[in-house]
């Protein structure tokens, strides 16, 4: 069978690096990288260390509005479906890459398989929302990594073609962890010892292009007394430059890192600070406190499970979270058996 998959943002090459892998030991995979994200920090450094293919293709797409950046995706993209004739578009997550290529393979009616379908934040004023849900109307294979994204998908009517298989996330830190572990010079670089400090990343739209939200967020890291390593975000670091906003002295401000020195800054970090998706699933597997600066979390179970604190934009709050946030119960597995990238394979061969 011949799979075309389309990435284009940092979190779906983590997600390649343990599906592709799996996949082309059976079949043949064509690779699209859209070009969404293109510094070499936030995306070059993903194939190199993880040893994810190169692209067959890279539509330079880059940054832009919506509108352009998915349609140009749509024009680039046809023109591949059409030449390399898939039998299915495998596509992961709700990124403007996710809906372009599961959009752009409907219309060709090429079976579509969406990875992590079915989350669900319910606030349809994010980007990601929106491009779940369309992702998710249009595909014939939903590989759910959690239980209640499988019930939301069939409160939409969906119950055909979903398979729970668990989160393709979780194989990628079992597959990475040890060689993370191996390469720990971050630590050493920042002049940082495990547990002393606390792992923050910003990036979510509705946080940084309102300056009220990114302002209260930068008072609360400011005035929280912590030190804390910041991998910070091209978006957000052009929000703070046009906010004029400003960063105290115990925030370690670094460039976006590679995933294997990001596993290592959270697994010796005391909690976890985020509005990032991934990142909240990641505090879960490496057992840290997460405390999430969102209204809401597609990661529910996270949340009820109790390692999880959704505490908004509120500077009060945050700071609440960050001194006070200890998780109280044991962990309950939620994210399966770290073998999605095997099950994903068995139902594509089926
Ligand atoms: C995108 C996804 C988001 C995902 C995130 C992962 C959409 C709508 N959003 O958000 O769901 O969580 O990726 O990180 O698809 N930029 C650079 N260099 C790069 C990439 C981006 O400087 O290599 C800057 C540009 O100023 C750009 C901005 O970051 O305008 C935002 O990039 P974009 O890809 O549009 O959205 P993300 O915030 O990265
Ligand atoms: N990540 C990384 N380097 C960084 C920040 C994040 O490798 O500097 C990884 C992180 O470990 C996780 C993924 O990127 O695996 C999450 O991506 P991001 O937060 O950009 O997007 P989201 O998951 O919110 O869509």
């Amino acid at each position: 069978m011949k799979i075309l998959t389309v990435v284009g943002a940092r979190p779906q090459f983590i997600k390649a690096a343990a599906v592709s892998n799996v996949i082309r030991k059976h079949h043949k995979e064509i690779l699209v990288h859209t070009g969404q994200h293109y510094d070499e920090n936030m995306s070059k450094i993903f194939f190199e260390e993880l040893n994810i293919p190169k692209p067959d293709y890279n539509l330079g797409v880059g940054s832009g509005r919506h509108g352009r950046q998915t349609g140009t995706m749509l024009i680039k993209l046809e023109e591949i479906y059409e030449v390399e004739k898939p039998d299915f578009v495998l596509v992961y997550g709700d990124t403007n890459s996710t809906l372009a290529g599961a959009l752009c393979a409907s219309k060709l009616l090429i079976p579509v398989a969406h990875v992590e379908a079915g989350l669900r934040s319910f606030n349809m004023e994010m980007p990601e929302e929106q491009n779940r849900v369309l992702t998710d109307h249009i595909s014939n294979l939903l590989f759910v990594p959690t239980e209640s994204a499988e019930k939301n998908l069939k409160e939409e009517g969906i119950k055909k073609g979903v398979y729970n298989v668990g989160d393709v996330m979780f194989d990628a830190i079992l597959n990475f962890k040890k060689l993370a572990e191996s390469k720990n010079e971050i630590m050493e670089k920042l002049s940082i010892k495990g547990k002393e400090y606390i792992l923050t990343t910003i990036h979510r739209a509705e946080n940084t292009n309102h300056i009220d939200r990114l302002k209260n967020i930068v008072n609360a890291l400011n005035k929280c007394g912590k030190t804390i390593v910041l991998p910070l975000h091209p978006r957000t670091k052009k929000y703070m430059m046009d906010y004029g906003l400003e960063f105290n002295e115990n925030i370690k401000v670094i460039e976006p890192v590679g995933y294997l020195e990001m596993i290592n800054l959270e697994m010796n970090s005391q909690k976890i600070v985020t509005d990032s998706g991934g990142v909240q699933k990641e505090a879960f597997f490496m057992k840290k406190p997460c405390i999430t600066m969102r209204e809401e979390t597609e990661w529910v179970e996270t949340v009820e499970n109790g390692w999880n604190k959704i505490v908004g934009t509120d500077t009060e709050k945050i700071l609440d979270g960050i001194l006070n946030f200890t998780p109280l119960s044991k962990q309950k597995n939620i994210f399966g058996d770290g073998n999605a990238s095997g099950k994903i394979l068995k139902v594509l061969d089926m």
